[in-house]
């Protein structure tokens, strides 16, 4: 039988856990057998708070690095065990960062081919908001979150010194953990399940998103479109009904827009699970109909006679004047779904609380439909998508909530 160790590599918080399970699991449904060694278990149960400072990971701290070596050594020997055994796949997770750790570990392990899995991904607010998550490790329970915040950035500094990119090994792939995309790769020799894992690095990994949108609000009641208005009772009752389907399912994740409509539908959602990360990204704020803001579509028929008429014979195209068009929003919008879903990490639940067009352009995200056709695709305010999209599975469903 063939085996492989996959080695992740890459700086503090770029998702290389998040990938290393992904790679478990997709194998792990190949019938495989696959377990992930981590450094950051074994040095937190053996170290504990001693290894909470940043200064533990400053190259220069001798005693650190010898710590640090020891807790590799002990993962790489177990990684061994474990395809000596009746293992397939061993994946060591940790940042080996250096050259000299990657060396250590191709001296120690010359029983079987290794692939080196590094991740990347400097997108600041994915990686800003992957940094504040990285503060709810035990060994910053003791801080408040601003100084966890610090004292990880610090740990990240450190690491950053000793970091040097995969080149010199002989088979590795560099994926963008944001946009499940390869940007490098060197395969040199035979590596086994090579094409499983490529794929599994850049297939969407969403076990299960919730697209709803917000519930009624005073202007959608007067027809006007953008704005910024509160929800009606009606609309409140509606968020109430949402956030009752939802009790008893995992949603630790929830994205909002920055608009109140869209905070004000994941309140009752929120108050049911308070330990849920909610967030705001404008990514997510409605399409921005510019000069015809607040307006009703027949205000606008009259006013702008030509801009409503062409954007009657091309939708999609049409861009407001002042505002945005569908064609401009896909960029903001598959950047916020891109951002939403690392910070998710594959969690079990991502809700994404939008608006009629954001809504629409997230389902021509992960679901086929052309071009002219977006910007009509239907979007209820009593019903949400579910999305499943894994490399295994990909499930579409409108379910209505009441
Ligand atoms: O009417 C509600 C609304 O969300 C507006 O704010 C927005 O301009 C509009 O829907 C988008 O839908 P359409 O592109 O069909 O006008």
């Amino acid at each position: 039988m063939n085996k492989l160790y996959v080695v992740m590599v890459g700086l503090p918080a770029r998702g290389k856990s998040t990938m290393a399970r992904r790679i478990r699991e997709g194998l792990e449904a190949e019938d495989f057998r696959v377990e992930v060694f981590n450094n950051g278990e074994i040095r937190r149960s053996m170290l504990g708070m001693d290894s909470a400072e940043p200064e533990f990971y400053d190259p220069d701290n001798a005693e650190g690095r010898a710590r640090r070596e020891e807790i590799a050594r002990l993962n790489i020997a177990a990684a061994r065990d474990y395809l000596a055994g009746d293992g397939h796949v061993a994946i060591l997770d940790a940042t080996n960062a250096s050259r000299a750790r990657r060396a250590t570990i191709e001296a120690m392990l010359t029983d079987h081919p290794l692939l080196f899995v590094e991740c990347v991904n400097d997108d600041p607010v994915a990686l800003g908001a992957a940094i504040r998550r990285k503060t709810q490790m035990p060994e910053f329970a003791r801080d408040t979150t601003q100084a966890a915040m610090e004292s990880f950035t610090k740990r990240i500094h450190y690491y950053e010194r000793m970091y040097a990119p995969c080149a010199d090994e002989s088979c590795w792939v560099r994926v963008d953990t944001l946009e499940n995309r390869v940007v490098g790769e060197q395969i040199g020799g035979r590596v086994p399940y090579y094409h499983r894992i490529r794929d599994i690095l850049v297939s969407a990994w969403v076990r299960n998103l919730y697209l709803v949108r917000h519930g009624e609000t005073y202007y959608n009641v007067e027809g006007r479109i953008g704005g910024d208005s509160d929800l009606t009772l009606r609309g409140q009752a509606q968020a109430k009904e949402l956030a009752a389907y939802f009790a008893g399912t995992e949603v630790p994740y929830i994205f909002t827009s920055t608009r109140k409509r869209s905070a004000q539908t994941a309140a009752p959602m929120r108050e049911a699970r308070p330990e849920a990360t909610v967030m705001a990204l404008p990514e997510f704020d409605e399409i921005d109909a510019g000069e015809c803001e607040s307006l009703r579509y027949d205000d606008i028929r009259r006013r702008f006679p030509d801009a409503f008429a062409a954007r009657q014979r091309d939708k999609f195209h049409y861009v407001y004047p002042g505002g945005e068009g569908y064609v401009t929003l896909r960029e903001r919008v598959e950047r916020g779904v891109r951002r939403a879903l690392f910070l998710a990490g594959g969690a079990p639940g991502v809700m994404i609380i939008g608006h009629q067009a954001i809504n629409r352009m997230i389902l021509s995200h992960f679901l086929y439909r052309r071009t002219e056709d977006v910007p009509y695709i239907f979007i209820p305010q009593t019903q949400f998508y579910h999305i499943v999209a894994t490399q295994r599975k990909k499930l579409f469903e409108l379910v209505r909530f009441m």
